[in-house]
């Protein structure tokens, strides 16, 4: 792991910094002396993780809606300077079979996934190439990586995440920056939660067994922690992995590789 001190002083945007996955690395970037801005919809949630830590600053935006996100970008670099780091981490998940889903929820699921990441890393793309530096992260999952059954929009959407990091790696590979996915399979966040409440309310299986069997997908046998998806975010941040750009990095217990 890099020296923390490398990073400090550079300004991040984290979507989604209000809960879960986010929250744990807001507070790694901002641990490592970073400032960070934390965006989501709701603002009591991302005033509570701004509390945390006085290097974390909240602002509220939506990433299905470009003209809100041009706007964090506008309000955020007039207060902190560029975005020197961008990491595309909202996202949201439903679980239906494939045949019973309805047009709206896969848009629904693809606009906050897959163009929402996008509406989060293009306005930092012109400035990054300019400067010549720059760290582009995206949450993805092991869902970006494999199939499973009865969330084929939140797995195609993060396929699509997926390319998009190729893609993106694949133009500014000169330019200094880096881009990267982080690909975690079921961390212990409010999303997994939900998954599990709709296993119980779907299969009549209890919570208990809902739980122990999404941690039997990890051989691991267990629950990823917030914190080790923070952990790889904040390496690949740093100037150690300068040379790491285009990967997706599977944080599943080996479930995938
Ligand atoms: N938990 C898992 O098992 C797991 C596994 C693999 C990958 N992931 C990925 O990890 C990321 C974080 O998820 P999590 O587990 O931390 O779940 P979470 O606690 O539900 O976090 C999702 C975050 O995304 C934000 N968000 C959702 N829609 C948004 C929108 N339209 N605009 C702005 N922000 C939005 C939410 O904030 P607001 O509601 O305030 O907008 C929330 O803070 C997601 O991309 C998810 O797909 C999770």
């Amino acid at each position: 792991m890099m020296a923390a001190s490398a990073i400090s002083g550079k300004h991040a945007l984290v979507t989604g910094g209000g809960s879960g996955v986010g929250r744990a690395i807001a507070l790694a970037l901002a641990e490592a002396g970073i400032e960070v801005t934390i965006c989501g919809r709701r603002d009591a949630e991302l005033a509570k993780v701004a509390g945390e830590n006085d290097r974390i600053h909240a602002l509220s935006a939506d990433v299905t809606n470009e003209a809100a996100m041009t706007s964090l970008y506008a309000q955020a670099e007039a207060l902190r300077g560029p975005f020197d780091i961008v990491v595309a981490n909202a996202g949201m998940a439903g679980s239906t079979p494939a045949h019973r889903t309805s047009l709206a929820d896969w848009q629904r699921t693809l606009d906050v996934n897959l163009t929402g990441a996008f509406l989060t890393v293009k306005p930092a793309l012109a400035g990054m190439a300019a400067r010549k530096a720059g760290r582009i992260v995206f949450v993805a999952s092991t869902a970006g990586l494999k199939g499973y059954a009865y969330v084929a929009p939140y797995v195609a959407a993060k396929h699509g995440v997926v390319g998009l990091m190729r893609a993106l790696a694949a133009e500014t590979a000169k330019s200094g920056i880096t881009v990267n996915a982080v690909c975690p399979g079921f961390v212990e966040t409010d999303m997994l939660e939900e998954s599990i409440q709709r296993i119980v309310e779907k299969t009549g299986r209890s919570a208990e067994q809902a739980r122990t069997s999404l941690a039997s997908t990890n051989p691991q046998g267990r629950f990823i922690q917030p914190q080790e998806v923070a952990a790889a975010v904040l390496w690949l941040c740093g100037d150690a992995a300068a040379s790491i750009t285009g990967q997706a990095i599977s944080i599943s217990g080996g479930e995938t590789w």
